[in-house]
């Protein structure tokens, strides 16, 4: 097959507020021949997150995934896509696999290159009974977040009850269902009445709350209350203040994002009540999914028996197009996708 052109997003300026469409261009270019060691991929599926917002930014957070340059392809966005020229060994035209040039719809990718600090890098995919889009959410990278961020950093043990916010989104909807899987109690909050319905009826959470519907704090207190003891954080702000308020004695915080601050150019001050930490003997830990690579085999293996056997769900937004894929961004940002946000590219 031989592929001449392809089409790639672009940032062009960085985004004040909220991400618009007008912040991106679509850029038609020539695509590469594969060179020995490289396969040409045509992307299929490439991932939303709200990690992408944190790198449209002139110089992002110390530490984190570097920001995107303007006028250029933007790399290191989880993609999947099937082979269609290989010059690398092990892989075959056909192959499905994942790798990090996504927001395009052809790629060049050097087998090996480790991409996303590992969790990127170009890997073919069993795609066993699963829709190979699953491998971006559910056995991916978020499946990978909320398994590692609950059973390894947020040092769950027995009888733990855990608040979960943006629990209806991709990590929170995992989080949230991994620990009623363990027989936890299990409080969950999102941003509509939809979200709390779907937190309630499908994902069988104990309580759940709009945070829009009065101050977070009051809202736990009514959902949990005796407290709590774990509290999974999506979304820092109001809602890690209402959390350390909450936590009992050795009560934990697994940070996995703070997603209300992302769209802001000056993040709003922190919690007023730190001192609570030291009075109830409570533990915060951040964390990144691609700093436990070591668990994606057994999350993928665990995570896949309960996706057989039912026992766990997963929800996908699937917006159409890879012109599409900025505003599928702003529209999660916003709060109007469920569960996993993805764009089909082809
Ligand atoms: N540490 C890691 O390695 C890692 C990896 C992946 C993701 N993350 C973090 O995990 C969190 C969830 O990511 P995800 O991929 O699963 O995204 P997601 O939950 O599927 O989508 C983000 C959701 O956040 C909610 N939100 C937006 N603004 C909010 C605000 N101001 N207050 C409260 N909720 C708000 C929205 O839903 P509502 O309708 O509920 O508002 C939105 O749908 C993010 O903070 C992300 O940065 C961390």
């Amino acid at each position: 097959m031989s592929v001449t052109h392809g089409r790639e997003i672009h940032l062009v300026r960085y985004p004040q507020g909220e991400v618009r469409r007008d912040d991106f261009a679509v850029v038609e270019r020539p695509v590469p021949s594969p060179e020995a060691g490289q396969v040409l991929v045509r992307n299929t599926w490439t991932s939303v997150d709200p990690g992408l917002r944190v790198r449209l930014r002139e110089k992002g957070p110390e530490g984190y995934f570097v920001a995107f340059p303007l006028d250029t392809p933007m790399d290191g966005i989880m993609t999947i896509g099937d082979v269609v020229e290989s010059r690398a060994d092990g892989f075959d035209p056909g192959d499905t696999v994942w790798h990090a040039y996504g927001w395009r719809d052809y790629a060049v990718v050097t087998a090996g290159e480790e991409a996303l600090r590992g969790l990127g890098t170009l890997r073919r995919l069993a795609v066993d009974g699963f829709p190979p889009q699953a491998y971006l959410g559910v056995l991916g990278g978020n499946g990978l977040t909320a398994y590692s961020g609950l059973l390894r950093v947020s040092g769950l043990r027995e009888g733990d009850e855990v608040w979960v916010s943006a629990a209806a989104g991709a990590v929170g909807s995992i989080v949230a269902q991994l620990a009623k899987l363990r027989g936890h109690r299990v409080v969950g909050s999102a941003g509509s009445p939809a979200k709390v319905a779907y937190m309630l009826d499908e994902l069988h959470l104990d309580a759940a709350f709009d945070y829009h519907d009065g101050p977070v704090g009051e809202q736990l207190q009514e959902a949990a209350p005796d407290g709590i003891d774990v509290y999974f954080d999506n979304v820092g702000g109001d809602h890690l203040e209402a959390a350390i308020g909450a936590l009992r004695r050795g009560g934990r915080i697994a940070v996995c994002g703070s997603i209300s601050e992302y769209d802001l150019a000056e993040p709003p001050p922190g919690p007023s009540n730190l001192f609570l930490l030291v009075a109830k003997d409570l533990e915060i830990r951040g964390f990144r999914g691609s700093s436990h690579l070591d668990l994606l085999d057994e999350m993928q293996r665990e995570v896949g028996a309960l996706l057989r056997d039912r026992k766990l769900i997963w929800r996908e937004t699937v917006v159409e197009g890879l012109d599409e894929a900025p505003e599928a961004l702003a529209r999660m940002m916003r709060g109007e996708t469920t569960g996993k946000t993805l764009v089909r590219i082809a």
